[in-house]
């Protein structure tokens, strides 16, 4: 296949055009069928409205290097590989927790950080660099670089990319929305966490999305609660998701986290009867729901990374790591403005 971009399953005849037009598939793509009143559909039908042109794959710069004195995850030295299975959910001890505390926070600030690059005729490369470099200026290892073979320091995830977007030569441009995904390994411990940035104005669709994203996410954290079943998260994330008529993405999900990067559990965010496990204190994992302009289902470009929307219409996604207490969930990727540091309240 020559066209990574294109989608491997075409959409139903009524269903949205994979195109993004908004207009149905037999109505816009669906060429040499026939039309809805029984004329043959034209090939370049004219579309309603201005298409925002689509995410190709880009360029991807050489791989940047890390200093021998950051310490590495072991995956990086076994072909990106994680050498341990993935291990059952426990409480973290007190000392882990501590550590994951500095690694959250250090991800919130290198996040934040790449606010201000935001802007249409940066690329997500120069993004890349900014990532990179304040990792390695806090003294850790940017901890997608290396894993399974991911070549870059942070995912850049634009406009219909769902997630595991990777940076490339493709400059921002007016109206785009891009999600960055930080994950840091400092001390031992990862800290993941991921915003939306807005390049310029975006339109009224796109910011509808973004808000209902955070609102998603904000619901699935205050459902995190000891005692509850861990599936009352995903059902919080969806009530949101649908009172906007909104796709909840089902094949990407949260996960466990602290020493390993993924771990258990899988954090659904649908309501998934079968997610029956108990919350406890000292969990800690990631909740990190994408919504969907459209269609819930996605296609993978060849890259084998990035994942984009399998109608082409935007998506939104927004994660924080956190900490299951006996009260009110702990976020452990926020900086003292979203969250003071227990020991400071
Ligand atoms: N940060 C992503 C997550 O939220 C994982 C990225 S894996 C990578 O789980 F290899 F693509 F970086
Ligand atoms: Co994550
Ligand atoms: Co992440």
């Amino acid at each position: 296949m020559s066209d990574p971009a294109a989608p491997t399953a075409l959409p139903g005849r009524n269903d949205p055009c994979w195109c993004g037009s908004g207009r149905k598939y037999k109505r816009c793509h669906a060429g040499g069928e026939r039309g809805a009143r029984g004329h043959p559909a034209r090939e370049t039908a004219p579309h309603p409205q201005r298409i925002a042109e689509r995410i190709k794959p880009g360029r991807i710069s050489p791989t940047r290097e890390v200093p021998a004195d950051i310490p590495r995850p072991p995956y990086v030295d076994n072909n990106g590989v994680p050498p341990q299975p993935r291990r059952p959910v426990a409480p973290q001890q007190p000392d882990v927790l501590a550590r994951m505390r500095r690694a959250g926070r250090a991800a919130r600030e290198v996040l934040e950080a790449v606010g201000p690059h935001v802007e249409p005729g940066v690329t997500t490369d120069e993004l890349d660099a900014v990532v990179h470099e304040h990792a390695l200026g806090l003294g850790a290892y940017p901890s997608p670089l290396g894993y399974h073979g991911f070549p870059k320091s942070v995912c850049t995830s634009v406009n219909e990319v769902i997630c595991h977007g990777i940076p490339d030569d493709r400059p921002l441009a007016e109206g785009d929305i891009v999600n960055v995904d930080v994950t840091l390994y400092l001390d031992g411990v990862h800290g993941d966490t991921s915003t939306m940035f807005r390049v310029g104005e975006v339109d009224a669709e796109k910011e509808r999305l973004i808000v209902a994203t955070e609102a998603a996410l904000a619901a699935g954290i205050e459902a995190a609660r000891a005692g509850a079943p861990l599936r009352d998260i995903g059902r919080a994330i969806q009530g949101v998701a649908e009172a906007e008529r909104l796709g909840v993405v089902r094949t990407f999900v949260g996960h466990g986290i602290g020493t390993d990067f993924h771990a258990e559990p899988t954090v659904y965010h649908y309501d998934e009867p079968e997610a029956t496990l108990r919350l406890e204190p000292g969990m800690t994992f990631t909740i990190e729901p994408m919504l969907n302009l459209g269609s819930w289902r996605h296609v993978l470009w060849e890259d084998g990374w990035t994942a984009v929307t399998a109608d082409l219409q935007p998506s939104a996604q927004m994660e924080h790591t956190l900490l299951v207490t006996e009260g009110e969930p702990e976020l452990l990727t926020a900086t003292d403005a979203t969250q003071p540091p227990r020991d400071r309240r």
